[in-house]
This record gives C-alpha cells, sequence and structure tokens, in this order.
C-alpha cells in the first residue's frame, strides 16, 4: 500500500483504528476520523509513534492525519474529503465505519430512531462514496470497504436496526461494484462476527441489563456462537481490509466476506 492514500471512517478505536495501523505500516497515507477529538488526536500519536518507531520511518508524521468528524453530517464528511486531498493530493482507498445502531427489538423504537440509524449506517456510505468516487474514476482506481456485520448473513435477535439497514449497504455495494469495475473501483464489505472491541462490550452490557444477566454471562453467550470458541480480533480483521485494498485483490468485487469464526451457518 506504499504511498496509496486511504481514509478509514471511525477509527479512534476498535476496528477502524486496528485498520489504520494495519495500512500505516504498509506505507500508506492514512487519514484518521472520529467525534471524539480528544481521543482521535491520542489515535493519532498512537499510530506516529508506531510507525517512527517501528518503520524507522520520519516521515510518518506527515503521512497520517487526524480529522475530528461525524459521519452522519454531510459537511464534516466534506471536510474528511477536502483536507485529505489537500494533504496527499487524492483518494486511493475508503472504509465505511462507525459505530452500530442500539440494539433493541421492533417495539423499542421510533421513526426517529430508524432514521438515525439509516443516516449512521447506510447514508454514512452512500455519501462518502459520492465524494471520493470522483477522485478514484479519475485515477482508474479504488478500493471501497464497508465495514457491516455478520447479521447481512444471519439476522441477530436483537439487533433489528443493524438487520435491516445493512443489508442496503450490500445492496449498494453490489450494484455500484458491477457499474464502476470499468473504472477499476472494487467494492466488499467485510461481515464481522463477535469482535473484541468497546461495541461488543457495550451490546453486552445492554444485554446484561435487559435479560437481568451478568455481563459476563452476556460476553460468554457471543462466544457460544462461534466455533472457534474466541472472539475476533481487530487485527485479524485489518489484515482482511488490507487485502481487499491490495493490488492482490484486484479480481475481488461486491462480495460479502465473513470474519466471524464460523459463527454463520448458512452455506452461501
Ligand atoms: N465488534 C463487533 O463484534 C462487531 C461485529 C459486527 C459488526 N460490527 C460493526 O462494526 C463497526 C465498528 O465496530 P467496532 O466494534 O470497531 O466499534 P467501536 O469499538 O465502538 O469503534 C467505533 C469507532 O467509530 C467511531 N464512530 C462512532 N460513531 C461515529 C460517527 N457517527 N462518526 C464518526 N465516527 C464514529 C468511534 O469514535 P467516536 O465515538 O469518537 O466517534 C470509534 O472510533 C460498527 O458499525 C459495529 O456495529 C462490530
Amino acid at each position: 500500500m506504499k504511498d496509496k492514500v486511504a481514509i478509514v471512517c471511525g477509527s479512534s478505536k476498535g476496528m477502524g483504528k486496528a485498520i489504520a495501523e494495519e495500512f500505516v505500516m504498509r506505507g500508506a497515507k492514512v487519514t484518521i476520523c472520529a467525534r471524539n477529538e480528544e481521543e482521535l488526536m491520542e489515535t493519532l500519536r498512537f499510530l506516529t509513534f508506531k510507525a517512527v518507531n517501528e518503520l524507522h520511518d520520519k516521515g510518518a508524521p506527515e503521512r497520517i492525519i487526524a480529522v475530528p468528524a461525524d459521519v452522519r453530517d454531510y459537511s464534516s464528511m466534506k471536510r474528511l474529503v477536502e483536507e485529505t486531498v489537500d494533504a496527499f493530493g487524492t483518494v486511493h482507498v475508503l472504509v465505511n465505519n462507525a459505530g452500530g445502531p442500539p440494539a433493541g427489538y421492533f417495539e423499542d423504537f421510533t421513526d426517529e430512531d430508524w432514521y438515525n440509524a439509516i443516516d449512521l449506517s447506510f447514508m454514512s456510505a452512500v455519501r462518502m462514496i459520492r465524494l471520493v468516487s470522483p477522485y478514484m474514476k479519475k485515477q482508474k482506481w479504488g478500493r471501497i470497504i464497508n465495514m457491516t456485520s455478520m447479521s447481512v448473513k444471519q439476522p441477530l435477535d436483537n439487533l433489528i436496526l443493524s438487520n435491516s439497514i445493512r443489508l442496503a449497504v450490500v445492496g449498494l455495494a453490489k450494484t455500484l461494484a458491477g457499474q464502476w469495475a470499468k473504472y477499476g473501483i472494487t467494492i466488499n464489505n467485510i461481515a464481522p462476527g463477535p469482535i473484541k472491541t468497546e461495541r461488543i462490550e457495550e451490546l453486552s452490557r445492554a444485554k446484561a441489563e435487559r435479560e437481568n444477566i451478568d455481563y459476563e454471562t452476556a460476553l460468554r453467550e457471543w462466544i457460544e456462537q462461534v466455533p472457534m470458541g474466541r472472539f475476533g480480533k481487530p487485527e485479524e480483521v485489518a489484515k482482511l481490509a488490507a487485502f481487499l485494498a491490495s493490488e492482490d485483490a484486484a479480481f475481488i468485487t461486491g462480495t460479502t466476506i465473513q470474519i466471524d469464526g464460523g459463527a454463520v451457518k448458512f452455506v452461501l
């Protein structure tokens, strides 16, 4: 990925952070973003320190930037792309990622909750793709990677917002993959199973409270769905993202790749 320019959305922690780290260590120029500015700057310092120390890359401070932004807000997304292009000249790789919609059942949610989830998990991808695709089309090279969930293959019981809205991302990716292959742009979705991040801790706390069980039991219930018998690691997801972003993955487009320790039970 040397000298490729990547924007990784939702990257101050969790899988987004691990993906940004993997891209940085493979030599890419990387823009990270998140809403909480303090945590984002902490991640920027961490990534820069790592590249300088482990790669002996004195230029690392110039090839990693951080832009505080909310993927639900078009003007901050526009700024994210503009600042990336000002710093690095173009965009080659886009990772669409953010927090997930809240857990709950159909009866729990109002129209406003549904529209918020659509903004967070679907319109964010539409808007970011609209902003970066002119650069990708012009240079005839692009990689778009959408972080979705194993729920696009197998609905998760108390995650109706995620189960419903993430499928729109899959439809979007599949449609654009066919239409934009001629520009050398690939579009793929990563569908993680339970990965040990703050999101899974947050979902487990919500489940423990709702079902009146303890937090450790709620965590264990995730692992019980996974034949590998453990949570996935954000770094494992990052390796998959780096492969999809690479030249080697040029013939892979329109796919949804599970990374779930075998949790999804469907054959296809
Ligand atoms: N962990 C899992 O097991 C798992 C499995 C399947 C799918 N997923 C999905 O994969 C995605 C990433 O999960 P994760 O576990 O890595 O989450 P995480 O640890 O909670 O990290 C989420 C990251 O996104 C940022 N973010 C959240 N909302 C944002 C917004 N509106 N605009 C910009 N940045 C935002 C967060 O920072 P700020 O809060 O400061 O903005 C943080 O950096 C989520 O959509 C999640 O639902 C997770």
